[in-house]
């Protein structure tokens, strides 16, 4: 049995059906326009690819559950027979919903059984473009939903919790190198056909902003004209400016003096630092016009999300780019039917790239093409500027792009500053999450094994404080190893969403408690918990709760952890509440033992910090000149870990040079104790109240249910 295919096929099948919960029966028929479809007719449509490529072919003696579906449900495939026309598909009142949801039924269960047959060994593809397919619907439902709404008197709220992505900062232009790159797909993973082959194409040096426009940035050009001045348009969009009467983005709408803007969550005063959304290619083409600037092509695009310097990616909008959506060299459609899936589409288009607050979380990828119309608005779309160097510059510039991550650069930041340090979450490649799991186990290192105590005596209380239905997120899971005794005590909760920076700890933790929990819907997030976007999709229609134990709080400066605890608030919403477990201030003696273990490995795992800088940043770290050095900070309650060079040395990391003296110390972790006063105190700065709170015996750790 292909369980974990399993596991994705009925994940994915389940955010369908939790995408519709919120919407009526009367939501789901009515087709606002030609481009979108009815609810009904999304879910019907996704269940009839399943049951048409793979179930009606592949599953030995499959009768179709309705052969009227063929007609009704095809949505363009020529080699499959005629279909219903597209702009009457709101005129489907019959089949009932009801039947409909018998079709999912049906088609689910013989799904299982093809899944659990040794035929699904060899339709791993096929079953990979069905869900590939059934969440591009998901998306589709949303933005067909959010335009129906729309042109409601009521303006009715999809979901009142809806959070639409926001911003902070404006852009800056990061310098990219150009020369000779490589574009398209890489990689064994699922891709669709028009991300390949993957080949190569020269690119001139340029800049590309590293965020989106804005809506106050789209504010000031609308305000400088941006509507009325045809010369910064181009000549088919001036003609839709006057044909149309657009002068916003769609769904904005004049409210006195300002704007409001129909959104998934209802009628909304406009959000200036949150990226412009629903604009066509023409608009974004007369911005960048008017801000001196270009869309990037999507070659640009690509490389540029590839090097680590762009943020809002795929989590906010998609980025309208320059480029027409046309084969890339040696592109061949599938021989047979699904051949028709994106090949007959390529032309008169443009690509945008990215991804949006819509698309399902994993859906989309660096390579990935999307393609539209370029009047078309309805969909969540927007724009990153790029603009050609005034100069064309070569050679230096090749560094730029070489050390571009992230991580690159806190290097180059911490090891640059007169007291080094970088961040703990560099500890946490492979080899750090293996580390630390063995750090657990050390005699010394007590917090994970009383957190478990605490956590195995309380479980049955801690469960009260969980709603029925309720998403359960954790902060950095690891192993997910101690939520086991959350999740059994624990049956009313939905889904469980465990997030953390370690791809490959999440990866592990997530085949095991898939294998051990089968019932449970398990959502893995991989990210950073320090740059919360918006809520995972499988908890925007559920109540939350947040889970963050082994004292990883502890791991944030002081005023780092009040403006995360901040940050989970807004995160989560109203009426969340976030269960944390805290390691609490002890006799030193025991605290330094458990930061210096006699078997070295907390040792090793500090180093590893070096090992890794070496292996992914070119660093030159010799490990045996570092030693690491374990030490209690009063002033600021926390036990500290540093690397201290035993002697004078130069060493290169990122493309750098940095200058160690002898004894020179790089600061690579802080772990706060706490009383239950401190923590209270902290809580309450960051706007949350302790409802509840338990204490082991010693060594001492808490368990706090904060309230928001
Ligand atoms: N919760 C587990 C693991 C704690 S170890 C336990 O209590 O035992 C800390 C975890 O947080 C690691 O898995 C690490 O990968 C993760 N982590 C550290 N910094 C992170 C960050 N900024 N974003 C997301 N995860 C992070
Ligand atoms: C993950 N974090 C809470 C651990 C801690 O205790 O600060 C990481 C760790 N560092 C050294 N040992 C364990």
């Amino acid at each position: 049995m292909n369980s974990s295919l399993l596991e994705r096929y009925l994940s994915v099948r389940r955010y369908s059906e939790s995408l519709i919960s919120p919407l009526s029966d009367e939501d789901m028929v009515v087709q606002s326009m030609s481009d979108a479809s009815p609810a009904k007719w999304h879910v019907a449509h996704t269940t009839w690819f399943f049951e048409t490529f793979l179930l009606v072919p592949h599953l030995p003696g499959y009768q179709t559950f309705d052969p009227t579906f063929a007609y009704l449900f095809n949505s363009y495939y020529e080699a499959l027979g005629p279909r219903h026309p597209r702009p009457q598909r709101g005129l489907l009142s019959r089949p009932p919903l009801a039947r409909i949801r018998d079709y999912r039924r049906h088609v689910d269960e013989h799904m299982q059984g093809l899944l659990n047959s040794p035929a699904a060994a060899n339709l791993s593809d096929l079953i990979d473009l069905g869900l590939a397919h059934e969440e591009q619907h998901q998306e589709l439902l949303l933005m067909d939903i959010l335009h129906l709404f729309s042109l409601s008197p009521l303006k009715p709220a999809y979901a009142a919790n809806w959070r639409e992505p926001s911003g902070d900062r404006p852009g800056h232009y990061q310098l990219m190198a150009g020369g000779m790159v490589e574009l398209g797909h890489i990689g064994e993973e699922f891709s669709f056909d028009n991300e390949n082959p993957r080949h190569a194409t020269w690119l001139q040096p340029f800049e590309i902003s590293d965020r989106l426009v804005s809506n106050g940035e789209w504010l000031a050009f609308m305000a400088d004209g941006g509507y009325q001045r045809a010369e910064l348009w181009l000549s088919e969009g001036w003609n839709k400016v006057q044909e149309d009467g657009w002068q916003a983005p769609l769904y904005w709408q004049p409210q006195g003096q300002s704007w409001q803007q129909m959104s998934l969550a209802g009628l909304r005063g406009i959000d200036a630092a949150a990226p412009v959304m629903h604009i066509s290619y023409y608009e974004a083409c007369a911005y960048a016009t008017w801000a001196n600037a270009r869309l990037p092509t999507e070659t640009e695009w690509e490389i540029a999300a590839r090097s680590g310097l762009l943020e809002q990616i795929e989590d906010s909008a998609w980025q309208w780019t320059q480029s027409a959506y046309a084969p890339y060299p040696g592109f061949h459609p599938a021989a047979s039917a699904v051949g028709e899936y994106n090949g007959k589409f390529m032309v008169s288009q443009l690509v945008l790239r990215g991804g949006a607050c819509v698309t399902p979380r994993g859906h989309s990828r660096l390579s990935y093409r999307n393609f539209f119309y370029p009047g078309q608005r309805w969909m969540f779309s927007g724009l990153r500027l790029a603009r050609d160097l005034a100069s064309q510059q070569t050679g230096e510039d090749e560094s730029v792009a070489r050390y571009s991550s992230a991580f690159s650069q806190d290097v180059r930041n911490g090891l640059g500053k007169p007291e080094k340090s970088l961040a703990p979450k560099y500890f946490y490649d492979a080899a750090g999450s293996e580390l630390f799991e063995a750090i657990c186990r050390t005699r010394e290192y007590y917090p994970t094994r009383a957190e478990t105590a605490l956590l195995k005596d309380i479980a049955n209380e801690l469960s009260t404080c969980i709603p029925d239905g309720a998403a359960l997120i954790e902060f950095g899971s690891g192993a997910s190893i101690k939520t086991r005794l959350l999740l059994e005590a624990s049956p009313q909760l939905d889904v469980y969403i465990p997030l953390d920076i370690s791809e490959s700890a999440l990866r592990k933790a997530t085949v095991q408690l898939q294998k051990d929990y089968p019932a449970l819907w398990v959502a893995p997030e991989v990210g950073d918990f320090c740059h919360l976007g918006d809520l995972p999709n499988a908890a925007r229609t559920r109540l939350r709760v947040a889970f963050f134990p082994g004292s990883t709080l502890g791991n944030f400066c002081q005023q780092d952890s009040v403006d995360f605890l901040r940050a989970v608030r807004t995160f989560l919403g109203t009426d969340a509440r976030l269960i944390v477990g805290l390691d609490m201030l002890k006799d030193i003696a025991t605290l330094e033992a458990a930061y210096d273990d006699a078997d070295g490995i907390t040792a090793q795992f500090n180093k590893n910090l070096l090992t890794r800088i070496n292996r992914e940043l070119g660093g030159t770290f010799n490990i045996e000149q570092f030693l690491h050095v374990a030490e209690w900070n009063p002033e600021q309650s926390c036990m500290e870990m540093f690397l201290v060079s035993t002697q004078e040395q130069d060493v290169e990391a990122a493309g750098q040079s940095f200058h160690f003296s002898e004894g020179e110390r790089l600061h690579t972790e802080c772990s706060h104790k706490y009383t239950p006063d401190s923590v209270r105190r902290l809580a309450e700065q960051a706007g949350w109240t302790v409802e509840r709170q338990w204490l082991s015996p010693a060594p001492q750790v808490g368990i706090f249910v904060l309230h928001g």
